[in-house]
């Protein structure tokens, strides 16, 4: 099975598909400085909650990017169901393969997805580039809590995410994009323990109803092996924030 359809596995529960709540998306909008009349992409879009809230809160005009033609689905019935489809576009693909319309965006956002536009340092000018002069960026991504990890967490500790820099470190490097910041949300351990555990039973469910699947047994596995490390370092050692600036 490839990463898009166990995705849609796993998260086939998750309205919001990053450690974060509807509260803390709400002051992301107030951050964001949302009005009717905006245009906003989305890179990673998911099942497109942000755009369909805001959406039907203003009238704004939303394009999301999605790899995942599960989720891009997701995404169109819940706008059509939330009476926005006129206001927000969902288009499957990925991100790299839609050239950024230069300076055309109000609102840039890409939230816990940066792998999207090839990590964190062409993501930044990826989105500054179809932002245009006063525009908002948020970026979600994630950072140790502590840097550096203590050896005998960085021994089993995935590489890449070893690597990471610090809250410090992760504010330099946005600040280095001559970006400064306007807003910064938090995840709570309850946003990062919700997150988590709407897996689990999802990847349950699926497996019980496919019982002849012949990858049920490696993505149980999978899920077994993710919250474990979760449990065994994740939970402690990393820190997920959503950064939201303008050019200073
Ligand atoms: C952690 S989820 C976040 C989803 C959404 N932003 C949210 O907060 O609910 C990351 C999303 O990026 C999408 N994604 C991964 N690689 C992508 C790519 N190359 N192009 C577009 N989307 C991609 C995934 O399918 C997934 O929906």
């Amino acid at each position: 099975m490839d990463f898009t359809e166990y995705w849609s596995i796993v998260e086939r529960n998750h309205t919001i598909q990053n450690p974060s709540s509807p509260e803390k998306l709400r002051l992301l909008a107030d951050y964001c400085g949302m009005r009717d009349g905006l245009r906003v992409r989305d890179v990673g879009s998911g099942k497109g909650y942000l755009l369909r809230t805001w959406a039907r809160e203003w009238r704004i005009e939303g394009t999301g990017l999605e790899i995942n033609p599960w989720f891009v689905a997701a995404a169109r019935a819940g706008a059509a169901e939330a009476g926005v489809a006129d206001r927000v576009t969902f288009i499957e693909g990925p991100a790299l393969s839609f050239a950024p319309e230069p300076g055309a965006y109000d609102v840039v956002l890409c939230i816990g997805a940066s792998f999207a536009l090839g990590g964190f340092d062409d993501a930044v000018p990826w989105m500054l580039s179809a932002l245009q002069p006063d525009g908002v960026l948020a970026l979600g991504e994630v950072f140790l809590n502590r840097c550096p990890l203590p050896p005998e967490v960085a021994a089993i500790a995935e590489p890449e995410l070893a690597a990471l820099p610090d809250l410090g470190g992760t504010v330099a490097r946005f600040e280095g994009y001559g970006l400064e910041l306007n807003g910064f949300i938090e995840a709570s351990r309850d946003d990062w323990d919700r997150y988590e555990s709407l897996h689990w039973p999802a990847a349950r469910e699926w497996a019980r109803a496919n019982p002849d699947h012949p990858e049920r047994d490696e993505l149980l596995r999978q899920v077994r092996e993710s919250r474990a490390a979760y449990f065994g370092w994740q939970r402690e050692h990393l820190g997920w924030g959503i950064f939201v600036g303008r050019r200073a």
